[in-house]
């Protein structure tokens, strides 16, 4: 085995907080190495100075053996690295085999005069996505992407360079179980060509899958690095976490409340089809299924983002005639978003702001804004679900990833809905964040709320959910209660080829 990449000595301090704190990171030819470590560790802050998109205060980077200079992210590219970031940086206007091939466009000469390469273009991307087994239309534009999709484009894209080091900055967490497996098997392939490999992540589960070693970071230090043989869940989350960490318990309540949300036979464009739910307060209700499935249509569908063909909504019963957002939120409904960067944050404005948006009602008075209320609303959503934040009044943008998905999560919490629609609220949020939410979302449903809850994660549905519906091309094949069915019934379930 031979060391690729050695980075030493990195440091890198924000206002306030110190997020690379002496940090040596080696990585050998062949291997994948998991990086893990909480909300805010300094994960991405590691993963893009070696893709040289931020610049250490201090420390040094050596390739091959070699001192190498990465001011840029075009350094980082001329030393065979290649990155894949946790926040998607598609270009909205462009096709997705434009995207892939972004800066790289194949010319063709004609006249003398040069012209894009159209076809080229699109089969060499084709090449890229065949790699990840995949089926997403190369002409399509990527602004009309979800967010899964956007995800294999970017890593399409990765491996379109052909890199010696390739690093992965969650990759996995905006992907539903099918297409993680084949991310894996993409992953082990390019070690076994010899390739370099980090791997961000912070699902556990599929650290012996795909990783040969962990490293786990903490405040900004580097904990240690262990075979993935000693990388027991208990051993990692205890490097991750410390000695302070106790198990948020919570339970589930028998008592469900009179029927807050009825769906009936909505139809939506072939996405949705025929499809009927009762949604109960105190009842959290779980939708699994796989990408594609309507999932993320349903949600939308209800809270009047797009329009349906037929069917019904009613709110305590009453039918809601056009449903749009506004309206919705009338009736205490909430949606947090798949999309956090489009549609849940506004990432120039402060946390604080952030996390009253929705809730401008409870922190104004005759259209006046009470800054000292705004202030202890987010105050509060900070503590109950820990975001790390140097203050409150810095831009939402330099908090890591998910602690902004906590910023989403918090911003519709503080409109006290009665009904609430979380859209893979979990995306990129670490083991113990995860767990507070879930004992915050499991404490509100006790006081009544009703929850309608989508996640990729099949063993967070059935952790959390009171009951659990299977969706699959945009029906309801399956409804059981959470005491039902087990992981693999569920996952069979999800998977079943599904015919008319
Ligand atoms: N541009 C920035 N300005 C100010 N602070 C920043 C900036 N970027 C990162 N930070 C801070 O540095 C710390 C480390 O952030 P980083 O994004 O590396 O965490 P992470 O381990 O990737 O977390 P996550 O699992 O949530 O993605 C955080 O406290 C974050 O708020
Ligand atoms: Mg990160």
């Amino acid at each position: 085995m031979t060391v690729v990449l050695q980075a030493s000595h990195l440091m890198k301090q924000y206002p306030g907080v110190k997020a690379l704190d002496d940090v040596d990171f080696s990585l050998n030819s062949g291997e994948v190495r998991a990086l893990l470590g909480k909300n805010g560790a300094g994960k991405s802050t590691l993963v893009k100075i070696l893709s040289g998109a931020v610049t250490p205060d201090q420390g040094s980077i050596a390739v091959d053996g070699r001192e190498v200079t990465i001011k840029s992210p075009q350094d980082s590219f001329a030393q065979g690295i290649s990155t894949v970031y946790q926040e998607m940086s598609l270009v909205p206007g462009l096709t997705v085999a434009e995207n892939i091939l972004l800066g790289r466009w194949p010319l063709s000469k004609r006249f003398g005069v040069s012209f894009i390469a159209r076809k080229e273009i699109v089969q060499q991307a084709a090449e890229a996505l065949s790699q990840l087994e995949v089926d997403i239309d190369l002409n399509q534009l990527a602004s009309r992407l979800n967010v899964a999709q956007q995800q294999l484009v970017e890593i399409a894209k990765a491996i379109s360079f052909d890199p010696r080091v390739m690093i992965l900055d969650e990759p996995s967490s905006a992907l539903p179980s099918e297409e993680v497996d084949t991310l894996h098997r993409v992953v082990r392939r390019l070690a076994e060509q010899g390739r370099a490999i980090i791997y961000v992540t912070h699902r556990l589960q599929e650290i012996p899958k795909v990783a040969d070693s962990v490293t786990v970071l903490r405040d900004g230090r580097t904990i240690g690095t262990i075979p993935v043989q000693e990388a027991t869940p208990e051993r990692i989350t205890q490097m991750m976490i410390g000695s302070d960490w106790k198990r948020t318990e919570w339970q589930r309540d028998a008592e469900l409340g009179p029927v807050r949300l009825s769906v009936r036979n909505l139809n939506s464009k072939g996405l949705l089809r025929d499809v009927s739910l009762e949604l109960r307060g105190g009842e959290v209700l779980g939708l699994a299924g796989l990408l594609g499935s309507g999932r993320t249509e349903l949600l939308r569908a209800i809270f009047g983002l797009d329009p349906i063909d037929s069917g019904e909504i009613l709110v305590d019963g009453t039918p809601q005639l056009k449903p749009n957002p506004i309206s919705m939120k009338a009736t205490g409904i909430g949606l947090t978003p798949e999309d956090r960067k489009k549609q849940g944050l506004v990432l120039v404005f402060p946390v604080e702001d952030n996390l009253t948006l929705a809730s401008l009602h409870r922190v104004s008075s005759m259209g006046v804004l009470n800054p000292g209320k705004e202030k202890v609303l987010a105050e509060t959503m900070v503590d109950n679900l820990a975001i790390k934040t140097a203050r409150l009044d810095v831009k939402t943008r330099t908090l890591s990833g998910g602690n902004q998905q906590k910023v989403v999560i918090g911003n519709w919490l503080n409109t006290l809905p009665q009904v609430l629609m979380m859209d893979e609220p979990t995306r990129g949020i670490d083991i113990q964040a995860k767990e507070q939410i879930f004992a915050l979302v499991r404490d509100l449903a006790r006081q009544g709320l009703a929850v309608l809850f989508v996640s990729s994660e099949i063993e967070e549905v059935l952790d959390v959910a009171d009951r659990i519906l299977v969706m699959n091309q945009g029906r309801i094949t399956h409804s059981r209660q959470h005491d039902e069915v087990d992981l693999e019934q569920l996952m069979a379930l999800v998977m079943e080829e599904y015919t008319e």
